[in-house]
């Protein structure tokens, strides 16, 4: 049990001693961690969103941390799909404590993490918890500042989104250093991701994105998705986006569905997990290093003395 009052207190209180002392909105030299914890190199925080339902978000997110793990990372998936949580049946945990419990003040984020195949750790949402499907102001600082206490013990952390672009979809991409899109070749989804990238570039300064095309037919189909998405994101938004690559239209990622295990590890050898894994290889070992945009810790005090304060209402 902790104290959120105080905990709100306090972040409010080191993001105005940090104002008043002129820090920049990328960093607050000198400034101490929210959770006075030893100093490392902070997580890639990557957030995994789409606009359209449907498009494979939950599945990327699950099959992705599975390859990170393979690759050694310390991957840690939270479901940011709070009120509609699937990522624990996907990969068929059962999750005593939940986010919920976080929020409402009754567990340690630490204590709510649950293993998953193969080590990959998740922070499960509950399904159908009407009280959490919209996080309050404060629930959300809170939330962020027990997400920083944990980020120590990860390489990698992914979040998973629910589809649209709610408040809660940019306040995840804002806690992110990395946002991923996920989309698939038919027209509404392209409008959907265009209009995802739309939203997050004037309300979160997001300047760059990451494509996964999603139940392509084949390679060439993906990368026609990827051309017109970037030429319009270009063009009209000022925004980069860079090709990932493509899991393609799969019968296994169904299969892998109703068995509730990961398609990577069901159907290593499937098109879908070649996929999944060159995509997982190309966000770690050949991707440009992320935009710096900071750990939770700036982020929060970006949000509670900055200009971004909207996202949190
Ligand atoms: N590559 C693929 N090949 C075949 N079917 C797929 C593929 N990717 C996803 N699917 C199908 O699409 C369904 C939806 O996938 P998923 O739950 O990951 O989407 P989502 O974007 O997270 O949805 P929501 O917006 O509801 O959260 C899966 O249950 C699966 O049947
Ligand atoms: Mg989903």
């Amino acid at each position: 049990m902790f104290d959120q009052a105080t905990t709100l207190r306090r972040l409010m209180e080191e993001a105005r001693t940090a104002q008043a002392q002129g820090a920049s909105a990328q960093g607050f030299p000198g400034s101490s961690s929210v959770t006075s914890r030893k100093s490392t190199v902070a997580p890639r925080v990557i957030t995994v969103s789409g606009g359209k339902g449907g498009v494979g978000k939950t599945l990327t997110t699950a099959n992705l941390g599975l390859c990170f793990v393979r690759e050694g990372m310390r991957t840690l998936l939270i479901d940011g799909d709070i009120g509609l949580a699937n990522l624990d049946v996907l990969l068929n945990i059962r999750a005593e404590s939940t986010l919920d419990d976080v929020l409402v003040g009754e567990r340690e984020l630490k204590d709510v993490i649950v293993t998953g195949p193969e080590g990959l750790k998740l922070i499960p949402a509950s399904s159908g918890m009407p009280r959490v499907n919209e996080l309050g102001k404060m629930q959300k600082l809170v939330l962020l500042d027990q997400i920083e206490s944990i980020q120590d013990d990860f390489d990698v952390v992914l979040i998973d989104t629910p589809a649209g672009v709610s408040k809660n979809v940019q306040y995840w991409a804002a806690s992110a250093s990395e946002v991923i899109l996920v989309a698939t070749p038919e027209p509404t989804s392209l409008a959907d991701a265009y209009a995802t990238m739309k939203v997050l570039s004037q309300a979160n300064n997001e300047t760059s994105f990451k494509l996964v095309v999603n139940m392509a037919k084949n390679e060439d189909e993906a990368l026609r998705v990827f051309e017109r998405l970037s030429s319009v994101a270009n063009e009209y938004l000022q925004v980069r986006v860079d090709y990932l690559g493509c899991v393609p239209l799969c019968e296994s990622v169904r299969n892998s569905v109703r068995e509730r295990t990961p398609y990577v590890q069901r159907y290593p050898f499937s098109a879908a997990s070649r996929g999944i894994r060159s995509i997982a290889r190309e966000i770690l070992f050949h991707g440009e290093a992320p935009h710096p945009k900071g750990t939770m810790q700036f982020f929060w005090k970006r949000l509670v003395a900055g200009k971004n304060f909207e996202i949190l209402s």
